[in-house]
């Protein structure tokens, strides 16, 4: 770990026992309030992903909003919304998934991706066990775009999302762990 990245890992709160006894909950609302934080957060995965032919930018509900809303500015791409079950208005897909601390269910406008396809950066604050982005990847490539990257704030690796992103063909990246 480089001096930067521990700048930010101090700026994420770590709370115990949220929304569970035994989770330490990772609080990104301290690091995306610095403007340090959020700057350097967005400026290393765009860095990241530079290249790599990134059409669109799927964020997933509620926190991914924040962060692939601010990289979608600043890498000039239109933005999905990836929204928990009963938020989106028009024709959905949708998907269960369990979380480390129980399950939900992920939608995505049938028409979000343009036809003929589009190559989409999956986003969100975190990745745990991964059941949300492997969700939220599903739901995209039922809209038919395809999803070879996915970035996240922070990776937990003991929970293994990011090896399992790995086993079904997307690359993970994470600014911190
Ligand atoms: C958190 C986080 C990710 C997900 C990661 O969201 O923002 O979306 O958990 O966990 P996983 O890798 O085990 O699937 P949460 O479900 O708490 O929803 P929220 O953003 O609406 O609070
Ligand atoms: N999503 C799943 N596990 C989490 C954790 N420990 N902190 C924040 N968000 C999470």
């Amino acid at each position: 770990m480089n001096d930067a990245t521990r700048d930010l890992r101090e700026m994420v709160r770590a709370i115990p026992d949220y929304p569970k006894t035994g989770i330490i909950f990772r609080d990104v609302t301290t690091l995306f309030g610095n403007a340090e934080g959020l700057a350097r957060t967005v400026d290393a995965i765009a860095d990241h992903v530079a290249g790599h032919g990134i059409d669109l930018i799927a964020g997933i509900d509620a926190r991914g909003f924040i962060l692939g809303g601010a990289l979608a500015v600043r890498m000039r791409k239109g933005f999905v919304p990836i929204r928990k079950r009963g938020k989106l208005p028009a024709d959905v897909y949708r998907e269960e998934y369990s979380l480390e601390y129980g399950t939900d269910e992920v939608e995505i406008h049938k028409d979000a991706v343009p036809a003929g396809g589009a190559t989409v950066l999956l986003v969100d604050d975190l990745i745990a066990t991964g059941g949300t982005a492997i969700a939220a990847a599903r739901l995209i490539q039922r809209a038919g775009g395809t999803v070879p990257m996915a970035a996240f704030a922070i990776d937990l690796p003991e929970l293994g999302g990011a090896r399992k992103l790995a086993g079904i063909g997307i690359d993970s990246y994470a600014v911190m762990s």
